[in-house]
């Protein structure tokens, strides 16, 4: 049996296209090893976001150089966002002589195809295109999904906002999105096949539909639809645009008790000046106006975000802005990254960029401020009932997930099922877990 490793960096569109990728290789016979040692083939399935993850990435593709000397038939494929830029294929072959295959983010699909070329010709394989949108043919592709439980589900591809800070839309090309039809098939299986958790992904999922291609379904229609749908399960979706986050889409969040009471809506930055720099298509008041909708038609919601410090031009006016902002706001949960210059786009032009020292005061100081909040609000959960899925169970009792994504871990009192859920009464917050008793 010959055997595969796959190396996933970035986002949840990487981690479930590395499933695409694994459901191709699994077709054609290949196995997964727990070591690249083993593996006959390596792929990296990579991201470009911000420079860290390029050099992380850089440095795990030449370690691979002294195993594949031992191994010359090992075949090394880089694929995703980081080859998808312009020249890198070339590039990474010049650094790295080893590597067989490159493929974009908008060819995953024809990873198979591409593996098939190299082995008749045994020669590098460029297949990075620019000009290529995704084609979606999930009926020849079988996915191989990670967990039993949580399954991810593109509705759309690609980003049109061109935040200025971005390289997404350049990697991933323009807003594409699936059919309702495949969706709802897609959905429907999962569903049947025991899935509980069932996430829509999409850079932008709120302008699911604008392109066109929907006949006329917009986010809101889509998930009322699987809402409906019949089975114990729980929908969520990611990411939304601030910009584009409809009175129709909250409504139908409230109003469905299948739909997770969490929501991820990344605001980038608290100062209107700083927002509108990074062409973010919002200000900080319509933003928290926002937030308040939202709070009133689910008081219970949980809210994470997306944060980028030293943006330039970021005074430390400004930046105070964004510490006042999350205070207001109160997150249970936060991304903070220090802003990393990406070629190609607009802010990567700009002057007044930011020292080095100051990002790193700035993105210390919030997530400080962030921990405070986080577990502030996760104290205040005690005593109050949390929907959650058990995921596992150890000698101490029950490993379970609450809607936010917090591990709740229950005792074995009761005898509880993997796989179901359960409204818990929380009793404690400890360690960054929440502890609480299944309510049967
Ligand atoms: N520098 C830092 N963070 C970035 N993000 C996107 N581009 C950059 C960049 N150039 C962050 C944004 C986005 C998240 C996925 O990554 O906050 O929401
Ligand atoms: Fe990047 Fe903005 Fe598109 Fe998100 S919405 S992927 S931050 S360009």
């Amino acid at each position: 049996m010959k055997g595969y490793y796959i190396y996933t960096y970035g986002c949840q569109m990487n981690v479930h296209e590395t499933e695409k990728l694994a459901g191709i290789l699994q077709d054609r016979g290949y196995e997964l090893v727990d070591n690249v040692e083993n593996a006959d083939v390596v792929v990296f399935n990579t991201c470009c976001i911000r420079e860290s993850a390029e050099q992380k990435i850089m440095g795990n593709i030449g370690a691979i150089k002294p195993i594949k000397k031992n191994k010359k038939d090992m075949i090394v494929a880089v694929c995703g966002c980081m080859a998808q830029q312009k020249d890198m294929a070339s590039n990474l072959r010049k650094k790295f002589p080893f590597v067989d295959i490159v493929f974009g983010a908008n060819n995953i699909e024809f990873f198979g195809e591409y593996l098939d070329t190299y082995l008749e010709q045994k020669k590098f394989l460029n297949k990075v295109e620019s000009d290529k949108q995704y084609t979606e043919n999930i009926a020849g592709v079988n996915y191989v999904r990670d967990n039993p439980l949580y399954a991810y589900v593109n509705i759309m591809y690609g980003c049109n906002n061109f935040c200025t800070y971005c390289i997404v839309p350049y990697v991933r090309g323009r807003e594409k999105s699936r059919a309702p039809e495949d969706i709802y098939r897609e959905v429907k299986t999962l569903i049947d096949m025991g899935y509980k958790v069932i996430t829509l992904l999409g850079q932008n999922v709120n302008s699911y539909g604008l392109d066109g291609n929907t006949d006329g379904v917009n986010f809101a229609n889509l998930l009322k639809n699987i809402a409906n749908f019949d089975g114990n399960f729980e929908l969520r979706f990611m990411t939304s645009h601030p910009k584009d986050l409809s009175d129709e889409v909250i409504e139908v969040m409230a109003s469905n008790d299948k739909i997770s009471k969490s929501l991820h809506l990344p605001v980038q930055a608290g100062s209107n000046k700083v927002l509108k720099a990074m062409n973010r298509s919002y200000t900080k008041e319509a933003y928290l106006t926002l937030i308040d909708k939202i709070k009133t038609a689910m008081p219970s919601i949980t809210l994470s975000t997306d944060i980028i410090v030293g943006f330039p031009g970021e005074s430390d006016e400004e930046y105070q802005e964004t510490v006042d902002l999350i205070k207001k706001v109160q997150y249970h949960n936060a991304f903070i990254f220090m802003y990393s210059k990406r070629k190609g786009t607009i802010a990567e032009k700009m002057e007044n960029q930011v020292p080095i020292a100051t990002k790193r005061e700035r993105i210390h100081n919030l997530l400080e401020i962030q921990h405070e909040i986080s577990e502030q609000l996760f104290n205040k959960m005690v005593g109050t009932t949390q929907r959650v899925l058990i995921d596992s169970e150890n000698e101490k009792g029950y490993v379970a997930k609450a809607q936010c994504g917090k591990v709740v871990k229950l005792t074995k009192d009761a005898k509880l099922k993997i796989g179901e859920f359960y409204d818990v009464e929380i009793t404690d917050y400890k360690k960054g877990n929440l502890i609480g008793n299944a309510k049967l």
